[in-house]
């Protein structure tokens, strides 16, 4: 009987005398006195053995060992985490450099499409948004694209899985549908955006780029407006008004032509560039074909309109001296570390 008060004794001066100063011993001792296991939790049960005229002087006793546990181990655990941040303090130097903070850039595409952005907008255009993820009607059947049309061929497209509605949008041309589906003429705006085709990936083309598309429809809108506006345009970026219009082909546009612009071939890169011909090639255009204006509510024998599409990727490839297309999306830093002076 008198076995059982001694152990509790003893553990009493155990706990009194532990001086854990780790962090691992110190979780010991919590195991050991605190724990779901501990050592006090089966001494309560030892009670019944003690004979009743001392009862009460065993429960206060095992009580006061499990309190004197808990205080001591709060006690210890302050004194043990003061110790650390005394030591951290102490590493603490302040003369040390702090660690480099990298200074980002603009993406060189963004760049391109900010200039252009902004040579529209201060021609009065303003910024179009449609989604990537089109549908079939938007991409290719408003813009005089029906099924079976031939020139659904010209563009290689990614349709979404089980879906024969939705795809990727291969141009930037349905947001033309989308803005004049929404708004009544005047109408002006551009539409930069990312553009989808199913190609192979090589030095000069991929399957994701992106475009810029515009449009001006309003009562009178001729063909010697649209010229005016993409002279200013090859102007204002390439620094040169000169400009070629090449007779072309769109479902969406009549008539349709291609815009190269001078970029001379006094450098070898210049020559590569627009193989041998001093003009690059940059957009196709043309007056909007009736039948568009139509198929998306505006009355064509009231209005007329022109739209243009321009790819960013070979206008950054000539502003930047860019070899490759390839280098636009691998994201490699030591790639886009060197635009970092350019706004
Ligand atoms: N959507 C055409 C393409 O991706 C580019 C284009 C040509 C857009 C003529 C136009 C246009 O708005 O009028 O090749």
């Amino acid at each position: 009987m008198a076995e059982v008060f001694e152990t509790v004794e003893q553990l009493i001066s155990e706990i009194e005398s532990a001086k854990p100063d780790t962090p691992e011993a110190l979780e010991q001792f919590r195991i050991r006195f605190l724990g779901s296991k501990n050592v006090i939790k089966p001494l309560f049960g030892e009670i019944r053995n003690v004979p009743n005229e001392r009862k009460k002087e065993y429960g206060q006793l095992v009580n006061k060992a499990k309190e004197l546990a808990e205080a001591r181990y709060n006690s210890l655990k302050e004194a043990l985490a003061a110790q650390s941040e005394a030591a951290a303090a102490k590493e603490l130097d302040l003369t040390r450099p702090g660690d480099p903070f990298g200074l980002g850039s603009r993406h060189p595409i963004s760049t391109t499409l900010n200039r252009i952005v902004t040579i529209f907008q201060r021609m009065g255009f303003s910024v179009a948004e449609g989604p990537d993820i089109e549908d079939d009607w938007h991409n290719f059947t408003a813009m005089n694209t029906p099924e079976d049309h031939p020139a659904r061929d010209m563009q290689d497209t990614f349709y979404l899985r089980n879906s024969a509605e939705l795809l990727l949008r291969t141009h930037t041309s349905p947001v033309q549908a989308r803005v004049m589906t929404s708004q009544k003429p005047p109408i002006r705006i551009i539409a930069p955006g990312r553009v989808y085709r199913s190609e192979t990936i090589s030095a000069r083309s991929h399957a994701q780029f992106h475009q810029v598309e515009g449009l001006y429809v309003d009562e009178g809108v001729s063909f010697a407006d649209m010229k005016q506006t993409l002279m200013y345009f090859a102007q204002e970026m390439f620094g040169t008004p000169k400009i070629r219009l090449r007779p072309s082909y769109f479902p969406f546009t009549e008539p349709s032509a291609e815009m190269d612009v001078w970029i001379g071939m006094d450098n070898e890169k210049n020559y590569r560039l627009s193989k041998g011909t001093g003009w690059l090639e940059i957009l196709g255009c043309g007056m909007v074909d009736p039948q568009v204006l139509e198929n998306c509510g505006i009355d064509p024998e009231r209005y007329s309109g022109f739209a243009f599409g321009m790819g960013i990727e070979r206008q950054a490839m000539r502003l930047y001296d860019i070899p490759d297309i390839r280098l636009f999306f691998e994201n490699d830093v030591r790639f886009l570390e060197q635009f970092k002076a350019v706004i």
